[in-house]
Order: C-alpha cells, then structure tokens, then sequence
C-alpha cells in the first residue's frame, strides 16, 4: 500500500494529548495532505469536538494503518497487524488518558470480538488502559441516528475525563 499511496500520514495534534483518537486508515484527502481526518468525516470530528469544548491541537488524533489502502478499500488483517507496533509505541510516548476508538476497525484492534453496536459510549478497561469506542464519524456523517448517537457519546468525554483524572 506504501506504493500506491502519496505519503504515509503519521497523526497529528498535541503529543501531550490527555486524549488520543484512532481512525482506520487515510482516505484520499488525509493521502493528499498527510494529514488525519482532513475530509468531511474529519469536519464532522471537528465539530464534535467543538460541541465538547475540545480542538484538534487538544488532542491526538491518528490511524490504525497509516497508508491510504488501495481505493479506499478496508485494511487487510495483515496490513492492521504491521502497523499495529507503531501505533501502541504512539500510545506509548503520548500516554493519555483515554483511547478514543473510532468505528469497528480501531476498536477490534484493541478489544477483539466485541460488537461496536453493543460497546459505542460504553468505557472499556484494557490493562488499566481507558478505552472509549464510538461509532466512525464517516458512518454517522449520513444516517441520522447513529450520528445523534455519535454526537450523545461524544458528550459524555469531559466527565470521563475528569473521572480518571481524579
Ligand atoms: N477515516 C479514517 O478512518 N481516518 C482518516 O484519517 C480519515 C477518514
């Protein structure tokens, strides 16, 4: 996929981020710009995270598999696993408080077999890691009910933060 794809797009925002969001991978726009979530999936991120009180340079923001794939098409297993070193070494150094998962891609990457229709707004521990998985904006940008449920899940990140900050 390196060779089809413009540039690799590493991620983006505050390395000191108590928040740090994983996507799934570039699509055309974040190709062209090295940048994650710069399409309208990525104004919608914006706007919810406005609707939060947050901006982008508050946060991390990043993707499981960091080439766009071929046509857009899904990761393949194998392509999630090659990125996964880079993407907990990421984790790592950032250290934040909440791993905000983004649609079923990202969150099967950390929480295998759960369904995200079951666990979206729903707090997960892993290893003493938060993890809070919410539907994919791209997924809520035209359906109105999981993008009211999108923005709802949203709303409860400050008092999540606060609780695990205390
Ligand atoms: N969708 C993603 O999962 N990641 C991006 O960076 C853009 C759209």
């Amino acid at each position: 996929m390196a060779k089809t794809a413009n540039q690799l797009v590493f991620g983006w925002g505050n390395a000191n981020a108590d928040i740090v969001f994983v996507g799934e991978a570039p699509g055309k726009n974040e190709d062209l710009k090295g940048v994650p979530f710069v399409g309208a999936s990525g104004k919608f991120l914006d706007e919810l995270l406005a609707s939060v009180k947050l901006e982008r340079s508050d946060v991390y923001i990043t993707n499981i598999v960091k080439y766009r794939p071929p046509q857009n098409r899904d990761p393949l297993p194998a392509e999630k696993d090659a990125f996964m070193p880079y993407l907990l070494a990421q984790l790592e150094v950032i250290s934040p408080k909440i791993v905000i998962t983004l649609g079923r891609h990202s969150t099967n990457c950390f929480l295998p077999g759960l369904q995200i229709g079951q666990v979206h707004g729903k707090a997960q521990n892993l290893n003493g890691q938060t993890i809070l998985p919410l539907y994919h904006p791209a997924a809520a940008l035209y359906n109105g009910s999981l993008r009211q449920t999108l923005i709802d899940d949203f709303c409860q990140i400050p008092a999540l933060l606060k609780r695990i900050k205390n």
